[in-house]
């Protein structure tokens, strides 16, 4: 709607280094949910279609490029001179022409499309040269004071104000709508005669506001005022996120017990009738199917947990649970592991790289790498794949129906043929035929002990074949 009289063009300001941060990082790269902070902002900007999307990168500029997403467009500010400076390195890009251009700081990942819109319309409707969006704070440390007088907006830097300038409360926000060819010139008479030695894009409104009138625009929800600029400021826009983020899956229909101790990244899906129990951590791309529990104190990455499954106590790491599945408490499902339909692995248990058929039950202290379960099995509590010799992984194969005492431990590679029973402490290093039972390896003398031998042979266990034999680490 708006496009139609005057075409759009967005800045965003993000080249700076954020030396409030204390951080290596640069501020913009701060992630808030998730999400590096630069990244709110550009959302914010979608809804408004700009022509172009501009996004002036410099500090740890590389960094920053690759975490934007398709259609902002970077440009580089070799050295950060201020607000002024990156502005004139976006207007470099944009042709020569009318338009409006939306100026917001990267640093303010608050603020809604609705006071976007809300910012140009106001500056379209006035016809004016400058807009600026403005809050009245109850704390206005560290901001730009605004000063309003008849068509001219005037803003001082808290450390260039005098006494009384310091007792104004409304506030800059960092984010404008100019008539390209006003900040265009105004941009060309600036120069840095401040406390800081930089161009200010602040010091464009004044001389805007002589010529063709600049206005400020009120911010209406106070919340969205939340600007980064330390660490204390990233943990109230995250707080304020977060609860955002758990609202939308409420009124979506999941139910969150204790929103307080819940964390939900952004790009997190969830299920309708899931129930998140306190303590929990989503995060990444994990998705979570409807009518699953989910918690106390569960922390899933990367991972996939489908409909009417359990999963208490225990991590997921880039793990797929199946429907109706079981998990711990204090399980942890590491990369590549897959859990088939009502399935269950159960307490103290690990497992890798590792397929559970539908039904099986991997229930206590075991850990399970790079094997294959097939269905219906059951491994006895402590059953044990050494994976590992020290050097390579091996796979271990078991087919549908296994049964497996307690304290397995089965030597990788290894097949057990489908309904197999290995007896409890079997030891097993060979292939063991489908529908046999097989039972052994009692411990016996082989050779004297290594000479050093406390030291060495610590976890270590030396087997005949002259294998190292042993998880992995
Ligand atoms: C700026 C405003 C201040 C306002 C505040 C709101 C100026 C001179 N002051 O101050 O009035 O209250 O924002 O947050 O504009 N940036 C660049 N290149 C540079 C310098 C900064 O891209 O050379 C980017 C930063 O990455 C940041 C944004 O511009 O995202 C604002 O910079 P920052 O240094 O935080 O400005 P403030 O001092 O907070
Ligand atoms: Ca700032």
């Amino acid at each position: 709607m708006l496009s139609d009289r005057s075409p759009i063009f967005a800045a965003v300001l993000a080249a700076g280094k954020g030396t409030r941060m204390r951080s290596n990082r640069a501020k913009v790269l701060h992630t808030i949910c998730g999400v590096p902070m630069v990244n709110y902002a550009i959302a914010a900007l979608k809804p408004l279609a700009p022509e172009r999307t501009l996004v002036v990168v410099g500090h740890q500029a590389d960094e920053v490029r690759a975490v934007l997403p398709s259609g902002a467009e970077p440009v580089l500010q070799r050295e950060q001179n201020g607000t002024g400076d990156a502005v004139r390195v976006a207007l470099e890009e944009i042709e020569e022409g009318e338009g409006t251009l939306l100026v917001v700081n990267g640093d303010g990942p608050l603020i809604s499309d609705a006071t976007l819109a809300r910012l140009v319309e106001r500056h379209l409707e006035a016809g004016v040269g400058a807009t600026v969006l403005v809050a009245e704070l109850a704390d206005a440390t560290g901001l730009g004071r605004v000063m309003e007088d008849a068509g001219v907006v005037r803003i001082v830097e808290e450390r260039d104000a005098t006494e009384a300038e310091r007792g104004v409360r409304l506030v800059n926000l960092g984010l404008y709508a100019f008539e390209l060819s006003e900040i265009r010139r105004a941009l060309s008479l600036i120069g840095s005669e401040n406390d800081q030695g930089e161009v200010y894009l602040t010091d464009a409104l004044s001389i805007i506001g002589e010529r063709s009138r600049a206005v400020t625009c009120l911010l209406e929800n106070l919340e969205e005022a939340n600007l980064v600029n330390d660490r204390a400021h990233l943990a109230k826009a995250e707080e304020i996120v977060r609860r955002r983020i758990l609202d939308a899956h409420m009124r979506a229909g999941v139910t969150v017990r204790d929103p307080v101790s819940t964390h939900i990244e952004a790009s997190v899906e969830i299920g309708r009738d899931t129930v998140i129990l306190p303590g929990t951590f989503l995060r990444g791309g994990t998705k979570i199917g409807s009518d699953c529990v989910i918690g106390p104190s569960a922390d899933l990455l990367d991972t996939t947990v489908e409909d009417g499954a359990l999963v208490e106590h225990s991590v997921g790491r880039g793990a797929v649970v199946g429907a109706g599945a079981s998990v711990g408490p204090y399980a942890y499902l590491r990369p590549g592991t897959v859990l088939g339909g009502a399935s269950k692995v159960g307490a103290y248990c690990e497992v890798k790289n590792t397929t559970v058929g539908a039904k099986s039950k991997v229930p206590h202290l075991s850990y399970v790498g790079d094997a294959q379960i097939g269905e219906g099995a059951n491994l006895g509590a402590g059953t044990i794949t050494a994976n590992y010799d020290g050097k390579d992984k091996h796979r271990t194969e078991i087919g549908d129906g296994v049964f497996t005492g307690i304290n397995t431990n089965l030597i990788a590679p290894v097949k057990i043929g489908e309904g197999a029973y290995l007896g409890a402490g079997s030891v097993v290093n060979k292939n063991v035929p489908a529908g046999k039972l097989v039972v052994g390896m009692p411990a016996r003398v082989i050779r004297d002990a290594p000479t050093n031998s406390k030291k060495e042979s610590g976890g270590e266990t030396d087997v005949d074949d002259g294998r190292r034999d042993g998880t992995e680490a």
